[in-house]
């Protein structure tokens, strides 16, 4: 019970890589609340939890509204009485169009949650943290904080920001207690890669950019989660930590 009556926030809970990190840290013991724009697959990750004594609340948000994440963090700490550790981990892929073709609403939309929202995430559990004393952060973002891919400019754009937001802040507040890092896995077997249109004729190209020859699993991205978020990983701050087959190595 590594993280017994820790208290756990992550986001993008409903699905993939979030869904697999909250029932691990549920089984390790924590209290998570689960936050999602889709309410039906928040409800199935807590039924999963629950299904296995686990102990979860699930809170439905965007996470590009400022309104709402305020009231995220202080659900959770009204309900579960603190916030340890935070996955700041929902995020969408966008069009796979290149940079001239983007339309100016589909920049905005990637921008708002992948980026925006990171930091919004940051800025109210922070604002709890310094309050209780300290606290660990964990963001997602991506190999492609690191390199990037064409036809993903937004995307890519937003991972290397939010590499830069986890340093800056990192160094902001390690005095304070607060440990902030990223994971940037390679590509993973989830939702987002399973709903492209041209899965099929994308697949073998994702697959060779992996040395290890593969994609990866959300079980391997979750064991390095769990482990940056605990005490064995005290001494890292500001750390990319990648989970890629070697992609960006
Ligand atoms: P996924 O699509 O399975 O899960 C993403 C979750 O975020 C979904 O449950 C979705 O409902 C939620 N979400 C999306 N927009 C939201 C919003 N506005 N408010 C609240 N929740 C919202 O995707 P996956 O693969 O688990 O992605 C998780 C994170 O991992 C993302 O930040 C993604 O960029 C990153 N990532 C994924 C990789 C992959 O190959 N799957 C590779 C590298 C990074």
């Amino acid at each position: 019970m590594r993280f017994q009556d820790k208290v756990v926030l992550v986001t993008g809970a409903g699905s993939g890589i979030g869904a697999g990190v909250a029932q691990a840290f549920a089984r390790a013991g924590a209290r998570v609340m689960l936050a999602d724009i889709n309410a039906e697959q928040g409800q199935q990750c807590l039924a999963a939890i629950e299904a296995e004594g686990g102990q979860a609340a699930f809170f439905q948000v965007d996470v590009t509204s400022a309104a709402q994440m305020r009231e995220l963090v202080s659900a959770t700490v009204s309900r579960f009485g603190r916030l340890d550790i935070v996955h700041n981990n929902a995020g969408i892929s966008g069009s796979n169009d290149f940079t001239a073709d983007i339309e100016e609403a589909e920049f905005d939309r990637v921008v708002a949650v992948n980026l925006k929202a990171v930091w919004l995430c940051m800025k109210y559990s922070i604002e709890q943290m310094l309050q209780q004393g300290g606290g660990v952060i964990v963001n997602t973002a991506s190999a492609l904080a690191l390199t990037v891919l064409p036809g993903s400019a937004t995307y890519n754009a937003t991972k290397h920001a939010v590499a830069g937001l986890t340093k800056t802040a990192a160094v902001e507040y390690a005095s304070r207690n607060i440990r902030i890092n990223a994971i940037c896995p390679g590509v993973i077997r989830t939702a987002m890669l399973n709903n492209h249109p041209n899965l099929a004729e994308l697949e073998p190209k994702l697959v060779a950019l992996h040395p290890v020859g593969r994609l990866g699993e959300v079980e391997e991205v979750v064991k390095a989660v769990l482990w940056l978020a605990s005490e064995e990983a005290s001494f890292m701050h500001g750390s990319l930590v990648t989970v890629d087959g070697g992609w960006t190595a």
